[in-house]
């Protein structure tokens, strides 16, 4: 039993570390590849009022969105914008950063 408790604690560990390691990785794509400047740090402050707000939006829903983007299937009015950078980016890195930003503390609300 008490080995049994060992082993679940371990593993809970261990996923809590590749979360952590994941979103570490998420964070640095999303200043690498530049989504900082059109979003803001962590997701929370993009710089038009028509861009929208990635930090505590759910991670599923993102990784949709930007697959939808880069796959060419979402193609609202800015859409656009979006579709360069999205254009080349793996499956893997935007589960990464959707995690991250799922975990950031979301804007305040406009003023
Ligand atoms: C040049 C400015 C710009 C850059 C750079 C940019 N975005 Fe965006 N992003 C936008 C705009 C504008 C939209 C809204 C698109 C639309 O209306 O279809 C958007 C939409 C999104 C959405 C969907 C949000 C929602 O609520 O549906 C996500 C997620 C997102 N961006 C993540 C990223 C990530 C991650 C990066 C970097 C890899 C990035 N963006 C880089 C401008 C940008």
């Amino acid at each position: 039993m008490k080995k049994l408790a060992y082993v679940l604690t371990l593993s809970l560990f261990t996923s809590i570390s590749v979360a952590q390691a994941d979103d570490a990785a998420g964070a640095k794509l999303y200043t690498e590849k530049a989504c900082l400047s059109c979003h803001g740090e962590a997701g929370n402050k993009p710089i038009m009022e028509t861009y929208p707000k990635l930090a505590g939006q759910t991670a599923a829903y993102m990784v949709q969105q930007m697959k939808d983007i880069r796959d060419g299937k979402r193609t609202n009015g800015l859409s656009a914008t979006m579709m360069g950078i999205m254009a080349g980016m793996s499956d893997d890195d935007i589960g990464k950063i959707a995690s991250y930003l799922a975990n950031q503390a979301p804007a305040p609300a406009a003023q």
